[in-house]
């Protein structure tokens, strides 16, 4: 059965276009129903409209999150979202949001959790001298860059190599396995 998938994204957008990728190739059996951004000028948003995705840009108010959740709840369902994918999603989620998902909500971190949860992970591993870092999918759960691993891919961390060489080297990971997160997740979801 065809999965139908909500994003949210906050920027870029390379690990939403890469499932869409897989998608259009027919490597994965899913749909994206419906992509929602907290930043009016998210190149995701823009990458979605090209390739004839629904793409909703809905306001943040830091002073209250609650505003920003309901309305993006409420057009995930509206859209028929089974799986919510947070491709660069740089918010926090209320337990609201996660609890009205629950066990449906990916997340994509660009370190091999639980190491270097937070902001800067390739950074944080450069700065721990780690020989190996990498990429993990997982599943959301009310607590930061936490929650049952879906998917991981392990890259080298080079001599010399600086945030951004090693960044580029993870993000080839992050495009591969995201899908394969979503392919894991399926085949769990239509188990008896
Ligand atoms: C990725 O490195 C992802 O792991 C992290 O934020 C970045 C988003 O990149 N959560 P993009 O918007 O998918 O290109």
């Amino acid at each position: 059965m065809t999965l139908s998938l909500g994003v949210l994204a906050s920027g870029r957008g390379s690990n939403f276009l890469a499932v869409q990728r897989e998608i259009e190739n027919g490597t994965l059996d899913a749909r994206i129903s419906l992509l929602i951004s907290d930043r009016a000028k998210a190149p995701a948003l823009e990458i979605a409209r090209e390739h004839g995705i629904e793409a909703l840009h809905i306001p943040y108010q830091t002073k209250d999150r609650a505003v920003f959740e309901r309305a993006a709840i409420e057009a995930l369902d509206q859209a028929g979202c089974e799986v919510i994918l947070l491709a660069g999603y740089m918010r926090i989620l209320t337990p609201v949001f996660i609890r009205h998902f629950e066990d449906r909500i990916l997340n994509i971190h660009p370190s091999l959790l639980p190491s270097f949860k937070g902001l800067h992970p390739q950074q944080q591993a450069l700065d721990a001298g780690v020989k190996f870092s990498g990429c993990t999918v997982h599943k959301v759960i009310d607590d930061l860059d936490a929650g049952p691993i879906v998917a991981q891919a392990v890259v080298p961390v080079f001599d010399g190599d600086t945030e951004d060489s090693l960044s580029a080297r993870i993000l080839e990971q992050e495009h591969r396995i995201y899908a394969e997160a979503i392919r894991i997740l399926s085949s769990e979801r239509s188990q008896p």
